[in-house]
């Protein structure tokens, strides 16, 4: 019997060349390139270009992505049915659930079986392409909105903030979510990444495996935690009472959203950048009070228990004060990770084998007869 690891920490389930975390260092870097050097000199579309083919493109190889990723806008029709049937109450996670799940029904290419590498490449930017047009126009049918079509002019950032609001977005507002795009695009064998390519294993098709990547993302322990940051800095209210707060989840051993990560030991790098946007957009906004209160809930954390703020700590305050939604946010992670996923079974389907572990088994030691049920 191998040795049992629960939650499989430091478990090395597979070999990948696409994202590298270093835990102890605080570092991320996509295909040997580190993330702040990614989010200063590319744009979301190059660092999707870079994690799908394994190399930076050049000014061809990008217009011919960006182009791919415009055309493939498009939702069929059935799918937009699907999304203005919904009920407005709906959590936006379950419906990109649904509708990704349900892009494979009308793509013929979604076949099981022995994987045509070009056709899964086509099908990969499909659904980075399609995912963003999803949650925008469940979120525009669910206000009763009418959805426009969708544009080729635009960024894929670009292009979802002008869905959401229906307004050509600033070039401010476009820019921080092309970076938080960037720093959500891939993350080593996360939870809903590993789901993804134990999907993929079985040889089952991409749609398959990317419904499985965002049911996991969902869960409030990995990309639901950013819904769950506002919620929180909601329900403490003001900077005044965040100290009893904290004091009370500590002492009650309640999970704070945000703080904490399984493999970074210090400062996850992603959090700076989205903690510098939070502060220059609350500025802007004049509502500092929410990044005050994140910090102090920071500093306490680092202080009492050695943990620091993950990613979702502050793109919480990034898309709050982007006006956007509190539940789009995890289907924003969603969007990036796209990517991510998208890249990671590609690889999973270059040498595939089947993910089989084992389970420790705590059950009765011995079979007993099966009573007759009047006995039991
Ligand atoms: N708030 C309070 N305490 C926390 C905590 C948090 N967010 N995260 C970890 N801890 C504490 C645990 O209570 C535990 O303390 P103990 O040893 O005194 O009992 C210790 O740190 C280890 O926590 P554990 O849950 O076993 O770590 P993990 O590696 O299984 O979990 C996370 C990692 C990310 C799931 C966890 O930190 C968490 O739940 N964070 C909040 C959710 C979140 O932000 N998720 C997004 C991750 S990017």
């Amino acid at each position: 019997m191998s040795d049992y690891a629960k939650g499989l920490e430091g478990v090395i389930a597979n070999e990948s060349a696409l994202s590298k975390v270093e835990g102890l260092e605080g570092k991320l870097s996509y295909l040997g390139y580190d993330i702040n050097d990614l989010v200063e000199h590319c744009s979301f579309e190059e660092v999707t270009y870079l994690l799908h083919n394994g190399k930076l493109p050049n000014k061809e190889e990008l217009a011919g992505l960006e182009s791919s990723l415009r055309n493939n806008r498009e939702l069929p029709q059935e799918v937009v049915d699907f999304l203005k049937s919904m009920p407005k109450n709906a959590v936006p996670m379950d419906v990109l659930r649904t509708a990704v799940s349900m892009l494979g029904i009308f793509d013929e290419r979604a076949t099981v079986g022995e994987p045509d590498v070009a056709v899964n490449h086509e099908v990969a930017l499909s659904l980075v392409a399609k995912t963003p047009v999803i949650v925008a126009y469940y979120h525009r049918a669910r206000q009763g909105l009418e959805l426009p079509p969708v544009r080729t002019d635009l960024s894929e950032a670009a292009h979802f903030l002008y869905l959401i609001t229906g307004e050509e977005p600033c070039k401010a507002a476009v820019k921080t979510l092309d970076v938080a795009y960037i720093i959500h695009a891939d993350h080593g064998m996360n939870a809903s990444t590993f789901s993804a390519r134990v999907t993929t294993g079985t040889l089952s098709d991409l749609y398959s495996a990317m419904t499985s990547a965002i049911g996991t993302l969902k869960g409030p322990l990995h990309g639901g935690a950013n819904e769950g940051v506002i919620k929180m800095l909601k329900k403490i209210g003001s900077e005044d009472k965040v100290d009893a707060f904290v004091e009370d989840c500590l002492v009650n051993k309640k999970k704070i959203m945000g703080i904490g990560h399984r493999v970074y030991k210090v400062l996850d790098p992603r959090a700076p950048h989205l903690q510098k946007m939070a502060i220059k957009l609350t500025e802007e906004l004049g509502d500092p009070k929410w990044i005050k209160m994140s910090e102090r809930i920071a500093t306490i954390m680092r202080e009492r228990k050695g943990l620091n703020a993950n990613v979702d700590f502050y793109s919480a305050t990034v898309y709050y004060s982007l006006n956007i939604p509190t539940d789009l946010f995890t289907p924003i992670f969603a969007i990036a990770r796209m990517s991510g996923w998208t890249a990671q079974v590609l690889e999973q389907l270059t040498d595939n084998r089947l993910y089989r572990p084992l389970t420790k088994y705590t059950g009765p030691a011995t079979t007993s007869p099966v009573p007759p049920i009047a006995e039991r």
